[in-house]
C-alpha cells in the first residue's frame, strides 16, 4: 500500500481519532440543537474527517465542499489561497461550521472566514481536527478542536504527502528526509 520507510511514528491512533470523533459529534449536536448546521469541508484533507463526523451527529445536518490550495506538492506553505472549488449551496442564514483536516499557520483558515463570512451565515464556527502548537495558531478562533499536535508534518486520516498516504488510518509522522517546515 504505502512505503512505509516514510510513514514514521503515529502521532495520533485509529482508535483515538474515533473516540474524539465522537466526542466532537455529541458536543456539535449539543450546541446546535434546533438549529441544523451545514457542515463545510474543506478539501480533499478533511474528507475522511468529515464523513466520521457527520455520522456522529445525532442532528440532520447538510454537507457542502470546498477546495482550497495552500500547497504545492512540497511540505512548505506558499502563502497563497485560492479557492479550487467553489461550494453548491447557499450560506444564507445556515449555521455553517467549517471542517478543516489540519491548522498551521491559519492562513488557509483566515482566508476562509473572510470569504464565508461575505456570503452571509447566520454563524460560522471552525472545527480543527488538528492544530499545530505553534504561536500562530495560538489566538485563533476554533471552537471546536480535536488534537493540538506538535510542529511536525503529518499523514493519513485523509492529510497527505504529495498525494499520498490519505488512507493511512492513523495520523503519523512523515519522514522526509527533506527539508521541514519553516
Ligand atoms: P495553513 O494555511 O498553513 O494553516 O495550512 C493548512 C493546510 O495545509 C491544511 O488544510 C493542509 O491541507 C495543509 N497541511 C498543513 N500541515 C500539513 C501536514 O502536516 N500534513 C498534511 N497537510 C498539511
Ligand atoms: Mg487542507
Amino acid at each position: 500500500m504505502t512505503d512505509d520507510r516514510e510513514l514514521g511514528e503515529v502521532v495520533v491512533s485509529a482508535a483515538a481519532l474515533a473516540t474524539r470523533v465522537h466526542e466532537l459529534g455529541r458536543e456539535i449536536a449539543t450546541d446546535y440543537e434546533g438549529r441544523p448546521p451545514l457542515l463545510v469541508a474543506v478539501l480533499k484533507g478533511a474528507f475522511v474527517f468529515m464523513a466520521d463526523l457527520v455520522r456522529a451527529i445525532d442532528l440532520p445536518v447538510e454537507v457542502d465542499f470546498m477546495a482550497v490550495s495552500s500547497y504545492g506538492s512540497a511540505t512548505k506553505t506558499s502563502g497563497v489561497v485560492r479557492i479550487v472549488k467553489d461550494l453548491d449551496l447557499d450560506l444564507t442564514d445556515r449555521h455553517v461550521i467549517v471542517v478543516e483536516d489540519i491548522i498551521h499557520s491559519g492562513l488557509t483558515l483566515s482566508y476562509l472566514r473572510r470569504n464565508l463570512f461575505a456570503r452571509g451565515p447566520a454563524s460560522l464556527e471552525v472545527c480543527a481536527l488538528l492544530v499545530r502548537e505553534e504561536p500562530e495558531t495560538a489566538e485563533l478562533p476554533l471552537r471546536y478542536v480535536g488534537f493540538r499536535i506538535p510542529p511536525a508534518f503529518v499523514v493519513g486520516y485523509g492529510l497527505d504527502f504529495d498525494e499520498r498516504y490519505r488512507n493511512v488510518p492513523d495520523v503519523r509522522l512523515y519522514n522526509s528526509g527533506r527539508p521541514s517546515l519553516a
